[in-house]
């Protein structure tokens, strides 16, 4: 198992910071100047797909170096879920922050992607599998509550 990786630490406890002091209501000191449609194709997607991807056998990680990728790619998704927590520059992005229930998706998803992490650093193979298999929730719950239409 790799050793506690400093810059790890920080940005999981700087994730966990801006999760637990995201605001309900009221207003957001930093808003990224990225939209929330930017976050989810740039970012989000990208690193969850590489995520359920594993699942495949022959992308099953093996070596020291194949880990790390994983371990990378389950950062990059917390960093960007710390991020949508805050919101985005779009119009609407800053009010669907304030919501709740985007707060609550958020904290989940936040949750299951520190689960997938602590498995990638174990190199426990199966649980990084069931951990991910968890990921889809949070997608699917909060892209129900807010559709694009309601905006
Ligand atoms: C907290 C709420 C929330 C969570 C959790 C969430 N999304 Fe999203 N997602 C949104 C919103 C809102 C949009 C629409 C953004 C827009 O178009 O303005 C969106 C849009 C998207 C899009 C772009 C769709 C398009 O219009 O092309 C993709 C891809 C996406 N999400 C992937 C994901 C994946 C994968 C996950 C889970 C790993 C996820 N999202 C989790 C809120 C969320």
């Amino acid at each position: 198992m790799a050793g506690k990786n400093p810059v790890v630490t920080i940005l999981t406890s700087l994730a966990l910071t801006a999760i637990a002091s995201a605001p309900v209501s009221g207003e957001t000191s930093v808003t990224p100047p990225v939209t929330i449609k930017e976050l989810m194709v740039g970012a989000i997607e990208p690193a969850s797909n590489a995520l359920w991807a594993i699942a495949l056998e022959e992308n099953e990680p093996k070596t020291a170096e194949q880990w790390k990728a994983v371990e990378h790619e389950a950062i990059q998704l917390l960093a960007a879920t710390s991020a949508m927590s805050l919101g985005g520059s779009g119009p609407s992005d800053k009010k669907l922050a304030q919501h709740e229930k985007w707060q609550e998706y958020s904290r989940q998803m936040a949750e299951i992607t520190m689960d997938i992490l602590k498995a990638v650093r174990d190199r426990n193979y199966e649980a990084a599998m069931d951990a991910s298999n968890f990921l889809i929730e949070p997608c699917g719950a909060c892209h129900s509550a807010f559709p694009m239409e309601s905006r």
